[in-house]
């Protein structure tokens, strides 16, 4: 049995926040922060919205498309580092929210490649038998552990979901293959202590490599090449690490997702949110090979190349 996607849904927050209002509150301007990132703007959730919150908006929409009822749900992952407490999990107030009564849920802490470790996490559960809808959340509020004063940082990230829906698909479309790391000795270059640090060149250094690798290793294990990718969906960190990954697989400026300019670094959300944008402007189809690969602190880091459609 192959596991694919099912079904999708996004919610971003309404307020947008624009570099030139970045260059009213700290020292930095519009200029820096589009050619050093490739980010313009980006949303973030009011005080009452928090991360549960976005997460079953999401949730609700991908529930819909996939045609199915939140009880048919067998198991809910999400992945985030931005939870609206340490406990209960954000998967078992979505459980609650949604009324998934016959599902498993838990949270996924893998920072921004969290939800590769999701849709990887799921497709063993379909792929066995063992459940047949499992509904995957990448959703952060990274606003609320963001130093605001801290330029380093502040400029870089966002807030919203992305979720999809992973049950049994068409033979020949689906994951077909998949790569998940991790390297502790990274971990120090990125992490919360009350707010995001991070040491930035040492992370752009370890993305700009492991973004390449991933996704050469996973069309190794599917046995296919580079010609054979259609579309490329990076997680949304820095246009340079997007581009970087982009020039190895040899793909062409329109073959790669750019969400980042409209919604900065929202870490787990970023992959979902572009899933959704790219499938809704046709420039996703059915029987495409798509490969997703992120990355994150950690350090963390997940890869698959899909075969599009139901
Ligand atoms: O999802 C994973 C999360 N993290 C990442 O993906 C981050 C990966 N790293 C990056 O994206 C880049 O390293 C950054 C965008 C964070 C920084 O870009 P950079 O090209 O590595 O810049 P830099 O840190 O080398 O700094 C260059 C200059 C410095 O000034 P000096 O020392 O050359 O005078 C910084 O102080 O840019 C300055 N700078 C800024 N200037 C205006 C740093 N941040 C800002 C800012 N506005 N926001």
């Amino acid at each position: 049995m192959n596991a694919g996607v099912v079904g999708i849904g996004r919610y971003v927050p309404e307020k947008i926040v624009t570099n030139f209002d970045l260059e009213k509150m700290i020292d930095t301007t519009d200029e820096w922060i589009r050619t050093r990132t490739g980010i313009e703007e980006r949303r973030i959730a009011s005080d009452d919205m928090d991360t549960s919150d976005m997460g079953y908006l999401a949730a609700v929409a991908a529930i819909e498309d996939a045609g199915i009822k939140a009880e048919d749900l067998d198991l809910i992952l999400v992945a985030t580092v931005t939870p609206d407490q340490p406990f209960p999990s954000v998967a078992c107030m979505l459980q609650e929210k949604l009324g998934a009564t016959k599902a498993a849920a838990f949270d996924i802490s893998a920072a921004c490649a969290g939800f590769m470790y999701g849709m990887i996490t799921a497709k063993q559960f379909v792929e066995t038998g063992a459940y047949k809808h499992v509904l995957v959340v990448g959703v952060e509020k990274l606003s609320k552990i963001l130093d605001w004063n801290d330029r380093n940082t502040a400029v870089l990230f966002g807030d919203g979901a992305g979720a999809t829906i992973i049950g049994p698909v068409s033979e020949g479309r689906g994951i077909l293959s998949f790569e998940l790391g991790a390297d502790g000795t990274g971990g120090k270059h990125l992490y919360q202590d009350e707010f995001v640090i991070m040491n930035g060149r040492e992370v752009f250094k370890f993305a700009v490599r492991q973004m390449g690798e991933s996704s050469i290793n996973v069309l190794e294990k599917a046995g296919l090449s580079k010609e054979d990718v259609d579309f490329l969906i990076p997680h949304q960190a820095n246009i340079r690490i997007m581009e970087a990954a982009r020039q190895r697989l040899e793909l062409p400026e329109e073959k790669m997702s750019k969400t980042i300019n409209k919604f900065g670094n929202t870490s787990a959300a970023s992959i979902p949110l572009s899933i959704v944008e790219e499938v809704e402007a046709g420039k996703i189809k059915d029987d495409d090979l798509i490969v997703m690969v992120g990355f994150g602190g950690g350090l963390t880091w997940g890869a698959i190349a899909i075969r599009w459609g139901r």
